[in-house]
């Protein structure tokens, strides 16, 4: 097996990031520096160390988690907040999550120690729909709709064409649903903050053909092989026309 894929299936890196390591002289194989990305290990046999940090291929887990509000995305904190780690530590396994939600942002959260796949799963290049619904400030006329569905005008470059729809109108407030193709740190508050309706809360309710069906708040299950398998083909395949 190739050096960076035993390390991708560590759970410590991605495939990339592990060639960018091997090349830079921080991981050793048999007490040797691996000094060539296309150098191969045998899992059973060889000693694989990153900055002397003895590895394992370890078994890949794929969860799908109903984040709650008030959990940040990341592995630690430290200030000390809960972290969305916390919410699957039964699962018994170091795992990451795939991309972010903000910490008040609550639904569908990936997790993962398959670095392949979470790079598959992020990367700007592959376009996985992601839905959300917005509860925002007083109501979204037809322009402002429209500017979200051909894109806006945000400090980091023009947003790509969403899909959107009102799902329920109240006295001051709307809840829309925005489908994106692309995933920028903050992207939905940031879109509705431009065309002057602040989000007031935000779940994401699918990732692909995932949904939070039978998921209550706080929970996770494992994705099925099948699943996971329609996942990758889904980004590796043309972007999902509008
Ligand atoms: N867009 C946001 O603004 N926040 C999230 O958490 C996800 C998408």
């Amino acid at each position: 097996m190739r050096l960076a894929k035993y390390i991708a299936d560590s759970g410590i890196s991605s495939r990339r990031r592990a060639e960018e390591m091997i090349l830079a002289g921080q991981v050793e194989v048999n007490g040797q520096p691996a000094v060539q990305v296309h150098v191969k290990v045998n899992p059973e046999l060889d000693q694989v160390r990153v900055n002397g940090r003895l590895i394992q291929s370890v078994h890949k887990v794929y969860l799908l988690l109903n984040k709650p509000g008030g959990y940040l995305c990341s592995v630690g904190d430290p200030h000390g907040r809960p972290t969305v780690t916390d919410l699957v530590k039964d699962a018994g396994l170091r795992l990451y999550p795939v991309g972010r939600l903000d910490m008040d942002t609550e639904g569908l959260l990936l997790m993962s120690n398959d670095g392949d796949f979470m790079n598959l799963m992020t990367h700007p290049r592959y376009h996985i729909p992601k839905t959300y619904q917005a509860w925002v400030c007083g109501h979204v006329g037809n322009k402002a709709m429209n500017s979200l569905r051909r894109g806006i005008q945000l400090e980091d470059g023009m947003t790509a064409p969403a899909r959107t729809k009102i799902l329920e109108s109240g006295n001051d407030r709307e809840l829309v649903e925005v489908v994106l193709y692309e995933g920028r740190k903050r992207q939905i508050k940031r879109m509705f903050k431009a065309i002057g309706h602040p989000v007031l809360a935000l779940q994401r309710t699918a990732f692909g053909f995932l949904t939070l069906k039978n998921l209550a708040v706080g929970q996770y299950r494992h994705l099925s092989a099948t699943e996971v398998e329609k996942l990758k083909s889904m980004a590796r395949g043309i972007s999902q026309p509008l």
